[in-house]
Parts: C-alpha cells; sequence; structure tokens
C-alpha cells in the first residue's frame, strides 16, 4: 500500500492542487481504464469540477468487453459527462479526441469566437488519470507533432508543465494522482488490470476474485481457454489449469504461482477476449 500513497493528508494536498489547476483549464479529461471504468475512477474528481466540460476517455478499448463499455457510456452520458472509448496507441483515436472536443463540446465557444471576428486563443485542457491507464501515451501521441512546451508560464507546482499541441490546444500535464479509494473490490481489480505492481495485494486473492467474476460472467471464454471440464469451484479451475497447462512443480505438484501469472498475463493479453470487470 505504501507505494499508493492513499492517506488522507495525501489526497487533500492532491485535491487542493487539483482545484488550482481546473481554474486553469476550460476543459477537463478524465481517461478510465475501459476495462474498469469505476475502480479507475475517482469520484471526489466529478465533485469538484464545478461546471466545467468533462470528457470521459475509456482508454484500452481495445481490451474491453464492448456490450459493457457502452453500456458505462450511456451511464456517464446520462450524468451529463462526453464521452469516447479510445485506444491511445492509435491515430484515429487522437483524431476523434479532437474533434469531439472542438466540434461538439466547445461549439458554441468557437462560432462565438468566430462570429465576433476574434482569433481563437488555445483551449486549455488538463487530462487526470491513474497510472498505468495510458496518460503517458496519450498524452506522448497528442504532442508528437509539433507539441512543444509552453515556455515561461509556470504551473500550479513545479512538476507541471504546459503544452502546446496544435494551433488550438494546450494541454496542462500534472504529476498528483488521485486514486479512488482503495476498497477492497476497487483493489483487486486495478491489480488485475496492473493499475497497481503484483506484490501490493496477495496474488492469490486477486486470482481467486478474477477467476470467479470470469466464471460468472465470461464462463463460455475462461472453459475455452483452459479446457476446463467444470467451473463450479474456483480451486477446482486453478487445479484444472495447472494440470491443462503443466504449471507443476518438480514433485508433480500444482504450482499456484504459476497459475496465478499464467491466469493474469492471459487477462492482461486478452487471450479471453475483451473483458470489463464490472458493469454500471
Ligand atoms: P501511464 O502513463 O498512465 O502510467 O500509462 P502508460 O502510458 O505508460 O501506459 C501503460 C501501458 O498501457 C503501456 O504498455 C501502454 O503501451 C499501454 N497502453 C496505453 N494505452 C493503451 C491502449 O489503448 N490499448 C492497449 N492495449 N494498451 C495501451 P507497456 O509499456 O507495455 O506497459 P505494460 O503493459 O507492461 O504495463
Amino acid at each position: 500500500m505504501s507505494q499508493i500513497q492513499w492517506y488522507p493528508g495525501h489526497m487533500a494536498k492532491s485535491f487542493r492542487e487539483l482545484d488550482k489547476n481546473l481554474r486553469q483549464v476550460e476543459i477537463v479529461m478524465i481517461l478510465l481504464d475501459a476495462r474498469i471504468p469505476m475502480s479507475s475512477m475517482n469520484p471526489e474528481i466529478l465533485r469538484r469540477l464545478h461546471n466545467k466540460p468533462v470528457l470521459i476517455l475509456f482508454n484500452k478499448q481495445d481490451l474491453a468487453d464492448r456490450k459493457i463499455l457502452s453500456l458505462w457510456e450511456d451511464y456517464y452520458r446520462q450524468s451529463g459527462y462526453y464521452t469516447l472509448s479510445i485506444d491511445a496507441t492509435s491515430p484515429q483515436s487522437l483524431r476523434s479526441i479532437y474533434s469531439l472536443v472542438k466540434d461538439v463540446i466547445l461549439k458554441e465557444q468557437v462560432e462565438r469566437n468566430l462570429r465576433r471576428g476574434r482569433q481563437l486563443a488555445p483551449f486549455k485542457t488538463m487530462i487526470l488519470g491513474i497510472p498505468n491507464v495510458g496518460k503517458s501515451t496519450l498524452i506522448n501521441n497528442l504532442t508528437a507533432k509539433g507539441g512543444a512546451k509552453v515556455e515561461n508560464r509556470p504551473g500550479v507546482t513545479r512538476q507541471s508543465q504546459w503544452y502546446r499541441l496544435s494551433e488550438e490546444f494546450e494541454l496542462l500535464d500534472t504529476p498528483g494522482v488521485l486514486w479512488p479509494k482503495f476498497e477492497k473490490t476497487i483493489g483487486y481489480n486495478l491489480a488485475i488490470t496492473g493499475a497497481i505492481k503484483d506484490d501490493i495485494l496477495p496474488l492469490d486473492d486477486v486470482v481467486i476474485y478474477a477467476l470467479k467474476y470470469l466464471s460468472k460472467h465470461y464462463q463460455a471464454a475462461l472453459v475455452e481457454r483452459y479446457k476446463l471440464t467444470s467451473t463450479d469451484d474456483v480451486f477446482e479451475i486453478l487445479n484444472q489449469i495447472g494440470t491443462n497447462f503443466g504449471a507443476l512443480t518438480r514433485g508433480g505438484e500444482i504450482d499456484y504461482d504459476r497459475v496465478y501469472a499464467i491466469v493474469l498475463k492471459d487477462i492482461r493479453d486478452k487471450r479471453l477476449g475483451g473483458l470489463c470487470f464490472e458493469k454500471p
């Protein structure tokens, strides 16, 4: 847990910084992991946005269950947020973000400026997201084409930095991480998707949680991948995976650590198909 820095004093400081950063931007993008759209969201952020337009980006859509993901899009849209499912590594996704922001979210502002014959000042935005959600990938790709640091404009903290993305956009990159409250299921979901390191929670608990979820919601994929004859009991599933994949000790016993590693890698590498570990 120490690596997560979730304690009230730290969070209070991060939120104070967030409040200051928010004052400097016109639109806020929250990057979520499409496989765990609730566990990767800190709901406190939403309570602090004060009528700023918010674009919720479900990243890693390529690894997620499309059907469930569209329920999440509806869910957040109905709550008044803009949503977009993306793959931060794809140029198409980057174009979609630009056009949604410019042609929809800030449309009125753009038109008003044009009517008044005003030159458009770049729109200012910031991106929030927990580690491993793909924030650096997205920012790197957004800034790849000519994106440059804006010099001489200090951010709120020494580590925060403004980037010019294009003629039209500037991005405030901030180092602070606002973890969601670390409740049990949230912790498991963060571990399954690799948002927190594998040694933070007991791996057996994480994998047992994942297998129980999969056997309830993705039974066919689980059976197919591991050639299971039954999914009634999670320990029996572990034994079958160990046997069928030769994850055995020298003495011929099931090597559970290897089984855990196989399951986690398979989930993260999409060997069980697109998955979501929570529904709205
Ligand atoms: P962060 O700054 O939020 O911490 O995340 P970062 O961009 O470093 O991305 C974490 C990992 O997720 C990277 O893989 C990156 O390539 C991958 N990633 C980012 N966006 C997407 C996406 O839309 N789809 C998929 N499939 N992967 C994405 P990595 O460097 O190989 O790290 P890891 O996978 O070993 O953790």
